[in-house]
């Protein structure tokens, strides 16, 4: 079967061949892949800055939002059946005994920093043919959901931010209470218009947010319709400085970072409102040092109650959230929601989404189908 792979000792991108995988053990099963997303992750591992591949190997097969259908079951799978459409989670769980979170089925929080990631670090990932997965790490998706299922993975990113969010913010007595009056709703910004930021602000929506996104791109950028068209408000970067958008907004409760940009993520910081939450999800690259108002940072964190927080990876809890909310955006906004897939390409076609100029929103690998 074919599988795109990288090998790090040669600095090499490669379309392979690789034995097809059989079922070993009782409880797992055996998934054709039908789509993988292609995402910031992924090209940092084709240009060699992340990842890692499985202990002996030379090579890692690439690829963690997937989209999947159950071909074959172990005797002992309870939870899908063959025909089921499933999306493969991306962590597994580390193996020492003190990680609380790893024992705890919580790997997306593990101590140690040895859990493994299919598609990143230490284990084979999911563009290719076929895959077998322990049936606890695939969560079932409805068929209607198939042409937008592969956008469940990033969208798990925001879900879990969102259910920390909910949580860290019950230190507020009153409680939060979305209301279709204006004036209750809680306000977000979202830093970044690529997918992360785009499903997240569509979370956000859903949870009746008044949604901000701010964003580099001008305001004739077809993100900006596309973030009009979902109830939210485009702000671009150019045409607002951080204490304008601020103004704009009143007391913003939740920025949800989605650039990976550290520089434009702290200035931002600076308008954080009262009470506000601010929640990291890029992973920049290292670059040099930026010069930051540290003070007038930490009097804010002290005398507004801010929280900031980072996330990372996700739990069965947020996949399953993901699939409903995906469900919701498809009620509410289909053409958005389906606009957000870029292009289908095949995987003999992998090399230009993956190593050539970043374009449009969300570039898939779609095997055994349709592309275009
Ligand atoms: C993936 C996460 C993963 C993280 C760090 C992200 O692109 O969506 O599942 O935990 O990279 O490797």
């Amino acid at each position: 079967m074919k599988a795109i792979a990288v090998f790090p000792a040669g600095k090499e991108v490669r379309l392979i061949e690789k034995e097809e995988p059989q079922l070993v053990k009782p409880a797992e099963v055996k998934l054709r892949i039908l789509e993988v997303g292609i995402c910031g992750t992924d090209r940092e591992i084709v240009a060699f800055q992340y990842g890692s591949g499985p202990a002996g190997s030379d090579h890692l097969v690439i690829g963690h939002e997937a989209l999947g259908v159950v071909v074959e079951t172990g005797p002992a799978v309870a939870r899908v059946k063959p025909g089921d459409l499933v999306v493969p989670m991306v962590r597994r769980p580390c193996p020492h005994e003190f990680c609380k979170a790893c024992r705890s089925d919580r790997q997306d929080f593990c101590y140690s920093g040895d859990f493994t990631e299919r598609g990143i670090k230490a284990r084979h990932g999911f563009m290719t043919e076929c895959v077998v997965e322990d049936e606890r790490y695939v969560v079932p998706v409805p068929g209607e959901l198939r042409e937008v299922a592969v956008l469940v993975e990033p969208l798990t990113i925001a879900e879990k931010a969102l259910s920390q969010y909910r949580v860290v913010q019950q230190r507020l007595p009153w409680e939060i209470r979305h209301s279709p009056d204006d004036d209750l709703r809680h306000t977000a910004v979202v830093l970044g218009a690529g997918p992360v930021g785009l499903l997240g602000s569509m979370a956000l929506v859903a949870s009746g947010f008044k949604t901000y996104v701010y964003s580099r791109g001008p305001a004739s950028d077809p993100k900006a319709s596309l973030v009009e068209s979902i109830g939210a408000t485009y702000v671009a970067t150019q045409n607002a400085s951080i204490e304008r958008l601020a103004r704009k907004v009143g007391n913003i409760d939740l920025v949800y970072e989605a650039a990976g940009a550290s520089r434009a993520a702290f200035e931002l910081m600076k308008v954080l409102g009262t009470n506000g939450v601010f929640v990291f999800t890029g992973v920049p690259g290292r670059k040099a040092p930026v010069e930051l108002d540290t003070d007038l940072i930490m009097r804010h964190l002290v005398l507004k109650n801010q929280l900031v927080f980072g996330t990372v990876n996700a739990g069965r809890d947020s996949y399953e959230a993901a699939i409903r909310d995906l469900g919701v955006f498809m009620q509410h906004w289909p053409d958005a929601v389906r606009s957000l897939i870029t292009g289908r390409h095949p995987i003999e076609a992998y090399r230009e989404p993956l190593l050539g100029k970043p374009r449009g929103i969300k570039n898939v690998i779609a095997l055994h189908g349709s592309h275009g």
